[in-house]
């Protein structure tokens, strides 16, 4: 069970079979069960090491989810899953056919993309994209953040394994972002996921296995979500109430079928594409140039009215090292930098209303965008940590959220003190 249960088809956990039975041992002097413990180990590769976490082993012995890292099917035995997909199923829309497969849903797929019936993302052009639903009943899908000056700061694919760093980074910062976990890492990394909410960081829901989304039969596109909210909900408590379409793929039958879950689409104006450096003849200058142009706009005044959300990733060493390089740029260019849901003034963001984000108000400000002042925090060329300056943590409500010194007992006490806040 331990090992079919963890040590599943994602190649990082079949790399680590052979090093689990010899760090077995050693791996007691650290706590491999408890987000604090988890969150205290500095070594990488220790931190990658496949654990054993009960609540999960025992669901997954159980049946209760697909397995990890395959496309999801909605299990016949799932009572409940099957009463609320059947509630749902009445209002997707019949007349969209599933695109592709799950590696591309432009794969062999004929569709009029100037006419765009579907209102699929995929197709159009960049600034372009459909996110205005053409089927009646669905919400417009957000992709910007109404405030000004303001960046709605997400990461997608995590939890990775090896995320500590990152995340000591973020909170040495005080700073809170969204992070769009899949399914199939939240059960193999339960305690990481557990430390966003420790944190204070939002999580939204990035499917179970990160296909492409407008590929898949209803029902299976339908399980792809329900698993990846049953499975944040498993090991943290709490059930997200938004989504981030893989590769931005999303249609009006799939935003249909996120609708009937009461999750939110969320998509980005701004693409840092990190996650593709080295792949596609995509470079690190590029991945420096497609943040330079989100960091230069702001600069240039053209978040003046509107602000907006970028995409990065907490896939792997490189993207989130490029998160924290670009950091300083970021809060130097913007006057807000926040979670998407605090950008968009939701602060329940979750089914349970027990918990709660701090107010936009409340939340990490910086104090002198460099549109309106003379800081030199713009778009220099630097790498590095650390290489930009201007950046301040000044709001005083700012110190009022950092849960992380909250983390003296279980996660529920943590919770109950985030909610009481
Ligand atoms: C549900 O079905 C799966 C196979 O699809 C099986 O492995 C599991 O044991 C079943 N669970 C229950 C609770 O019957
Ligand atoms: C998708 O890609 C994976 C590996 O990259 C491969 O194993 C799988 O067969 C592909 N699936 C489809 C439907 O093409
Ligand atoms: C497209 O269809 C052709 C013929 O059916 C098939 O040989 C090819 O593999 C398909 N390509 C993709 C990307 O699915
Ligand atoms: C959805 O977006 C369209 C186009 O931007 C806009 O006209 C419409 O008012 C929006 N609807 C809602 C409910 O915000
Ligand atoms: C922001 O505050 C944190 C602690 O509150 C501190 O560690 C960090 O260095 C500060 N950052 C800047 C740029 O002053
Ligand atoms: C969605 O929200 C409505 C209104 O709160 C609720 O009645 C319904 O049960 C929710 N649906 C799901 C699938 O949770
Ligand atoms: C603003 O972004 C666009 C891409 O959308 C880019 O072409 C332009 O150079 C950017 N402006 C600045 C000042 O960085
Ligand atoms: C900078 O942004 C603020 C907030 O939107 C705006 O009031 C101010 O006029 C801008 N300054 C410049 C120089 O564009
Ligand atoms: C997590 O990040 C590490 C470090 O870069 C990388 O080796 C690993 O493949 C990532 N894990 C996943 C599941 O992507
Ligand atoms: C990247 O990897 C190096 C070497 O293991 C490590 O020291 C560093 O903390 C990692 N950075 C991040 C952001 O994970
Ligand atoms: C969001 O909250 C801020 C601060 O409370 C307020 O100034 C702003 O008007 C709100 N924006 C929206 C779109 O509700
Ligand atoms: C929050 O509510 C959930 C049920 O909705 C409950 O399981 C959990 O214990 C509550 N947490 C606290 C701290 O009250």
């Amino acid at each position: 069970m331990l090992l079919s249960s963890l040590l599943n088809s994602a190649p990082s956990r079949l790399l680590a079979v052979s090093s689990f039975i010899a760090l077995a041992l050693p791996a007691l002097a650290q706590d491999r069960t408890t987000e604090a413990g988890e969150a205290s180990i500095t070594d990488p590769t220790l931190e990658c090491t496949a654990y054993y976490y009960a609540p999960v082993g025992t669901a997954l012995a159980a049946g209760e989810f697909p397995t990890v890292w395959q496309s999801a099917t909605l299990l016949p035995n799932d009572t409940e899953g099957q009463q609320i997909w059947a509630s749902i199923q009445p209002s997707v829309p019949t007349n969209i056919q599933p695109k592709g497969n799950r590696n591309s849903s432009l794969a062999n797929v004929t569709y009029d993309a100037v006419a765009d019936p579907d209102c699929w993302w995929t197709v159009g052009q960049a600034g372009h994209k459909c996110t205005t639903p053409k089927h009646n009943g669905l919400p417009n899908d957000t992709w910007n953040v109404p405030e000004p000056l303001t960046a709605g700061y997400g990461f997608d694919d995590g939890p990775n394994c090896s995320h500590n760093a990152f995340y000591d980074f973020l909170t040495s910062q005080n700073q809170k972002a969204t992070m769009f976990y899949i399914g199939s890492n939240v059960m193999n990394h339960p305690v990481e996921a557990q430390r966003a909410i420790a944190d204070g960081h939002e999580i939204c829901v990035h499917t179970w296995s990160h296909g492409y989304m407008t590929s898949f039969p209803s029902s299976a596109a339908f399980a792809e979500l329900w698993y990846t909210m049953k499975a944040i909900k498993l090991v943290t408590g709490v059930t997200p109430k938004c989504w981030r379409p893989p590769y931005g793929d999303v249609d009006d039958r799939i935003r249909a079928i996120a609708h009937g879950l009461n999750l939110t689409t969320i998509l980005w104006g701004w693409d840092s594409n990190d996650w593709q450096n080295g792949i596609g003849g995509v470079t690190d200058a590029d991945v420096d140039n497609f943040y330079s142009q989100f960091v230069g706009n702001a600069t240039a005044g053209n978040f003046n009215s509107v602000g907006g959300i970028i995409l990065t990733h907490e896939l792997n060493n490189y993207t989130m090292s490029k998160a924290i390089e670009w950091y300083p740029r970021l809060t130097a260019a913007f006057k807000h930098l926040l979670p998407v849901s605090v950008a968009l003034n939701i602060s329940q963001p979750y089914v349970e209303t027990n918990y709660s984000l701090p107010t936009f108000a409340q939340c990490h400000t910086t104090a002198n965008p460099s549109n309106a002042s003379t800081t030199s925090g713009s778009t220099s060329s630097g790498t590095g940590t650390g290489s930009g300056s201007g950046t301040t943590n000044t709001s005083g409500a700012s110190a009022a959220f950092s849960p992380r010194v909250l983390l003296v007992g279980t996660l529920a006490a943590v919770f109950g003190a985030i909610a009481a806040l």
